[in-house]
């Protein structure tokens, strides 16, 4: 598992070397690496990985205090057990000077060969032990990262099915309610009328059929969202961005939704200058501005005002929807763009919603690489931003 041990012997007599040589040949796991004098000792460390070193304390040039103090200075020796075998300097003052170079034990020469045999072994077997930790802990590192990388798909996966679940939650929400709705209405009214024809005045047939053309455009305005958010979901609509003019498209969606605004005396101002170019899919845009602007002429008091601006940042065009309509509560607007928060609510003349406005929208200003977001106050009106790429 391991490599064989190395111990370096730095000692300046060739007679001390052999003696050590002799004595710690007996442990056959061990390869004994030698040097006559510092600076071979400097070059051996800076060659070998050692497990332990013993230095001779008394040489010329380099003694081995000094060459202890370079072991602990370079890193990849730093915590190098170092043995000092000295014959002269044994007192205490010479000891503890061994000591604070950094040296683990201190052995008189003429040394025992037993002690110095059992010392070594130890310091060998401290330094086995030393190094399994540390692959020990390795691996530890290792299999704590790769759980927390599990951890973290776990976790993306279940926001995945959560978010999953919402949907399917919302579609058939929309189809037991927001669809039957309008049906319940075309087909009760139509009936009645087909069937009551007679006992009906005038004034009330109206009053019926106007009902069953209101219903019959929130059925239809209702599918072409949930067709759209569907095809979003399975992903198979298609993107297909182009450079173009916006300020025609925010034109047509309010020559379209004209009619509407004009019911609830709704006057429209577009600030768009010809010529407002973006790179972005025009289909997506068009569903964006006609989500918006029809939400502004909803949540809108009669006599209102809506305004649409755009303005340039970087590399993108700001386009804002602006209404001085009902507003939203402050708790609210976070809510507004999560399909598992967003709730629909009657607009100021009662008009009913699915909320799935907003999801799209979201759902395709961040297809097209943009971002969308309010600025609201209750009472006083609304401002639904987006932004997209300019012109390529
Ligand atoms: N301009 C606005 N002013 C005030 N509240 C708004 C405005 N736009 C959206 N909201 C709030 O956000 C809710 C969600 O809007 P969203 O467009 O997603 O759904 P909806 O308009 O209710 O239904 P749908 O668009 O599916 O017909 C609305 O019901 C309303 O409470
Ligand atoms: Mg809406």
């Amino acid at each position: 598992m391991y490599n064989r041990q190395k111990v370096l012997i730095v000692d300046d007599k060739s007679a001390n070397l052999y003696a050590l040589e002799q004595v710690l040949q007996v442990l056959e796991e061990v390869e004994l690496v030698k040097a006559s004098n510092g600076n071979d000792a400097l070059i051996a460390i800076l060659n070998h990985d050692f497990a332990l070193a013993i230095l001779d304390v008394q040489m010329p040039d380099m003694d081995g205090y000094e060459l202890a103090e370079f072991i602990r200075s370079e890193e990849k020796s730093k915590f190098l057990p170092v043995i000092f075998l000295s014959a002269v300097f044994s007192d205490e003052f010479h000891v503890f000077k061994g000591y604070r170079a950094g040296a683990v034990d201190f052995i008189t020469k003429p040394f025992n060969p037993e002690v110095l045999l059992s010392k070594v072994e130890i310091f060998l077997k401290l330094d086995k032990q030393k190094k399994e930790l540390n692959e020990q802990n390795f691996l530890l590192e290792k299999e704590i990262f790769e759980r927390k990388k599990i951890e973290q798909s776990l976790r993306e996966n279940e926001q995945k099915l959560q978010d999953l679940n919402s949907t399917k939650d919302k579609f058939f929400s929309i189809l037991a309610h927001d669809l039957r709705n309008p049906f319940n209405t075309i087909m009760g009214f139509s009936e009645l009328l087909l069937t009551q024809k007679q006992y009906i005045p005038q004034d009330k047939a109206e009053h019926f059929y106007k009902l069953i053309n209101e219903a019959s455009k929130s059925a239809y305005n209702l599918l072409s969202n949930l067709l759209e958010w569907s095809r979003a979901q399975t992903g198979t609509i298609s993107f297909i961005p182009l450079n173009f003019d916006v300020a025609q498209v925010v034109n047509e969606s309010l020559k379209l939704l004209e009619g509407m605004a004009t019911k609830k005396g709704i006057k429209f101002i577009s600030e768009i200058q010809e010529k407002t170019e973006i790179f972005a899919d025009m289909n997506m845009i068009t569903t964006i501005l006609r989500n918006l602007i029809s939400n502004a002429i909803k949540f809108t008091f009669e006599g209102g005002t809506i305004k649409i601006s755009a303005s340039y940042h970087e590399n993108f065009v700001h386009l804002e929807v602006n209404d001085n309509g009902m507003g939203i509560k402050e708790q609210d607007i976070q809510k507004l763009f999560k399909i598992d928060s967003n709730k629909s609510s009657l607009g100021t003349n009662n008009e009913t919603g699915t909320g799935l406005g907003l999801i799209l929208c979201k759902e395709f200003v961040e297809r097209n690489g943009g971002e969308i977001w309010v600025k609201s106050v209750l009472t006083q009106g609304s401002s639904f931003i987006f932004s997209v790429p300019q012109k390529g």
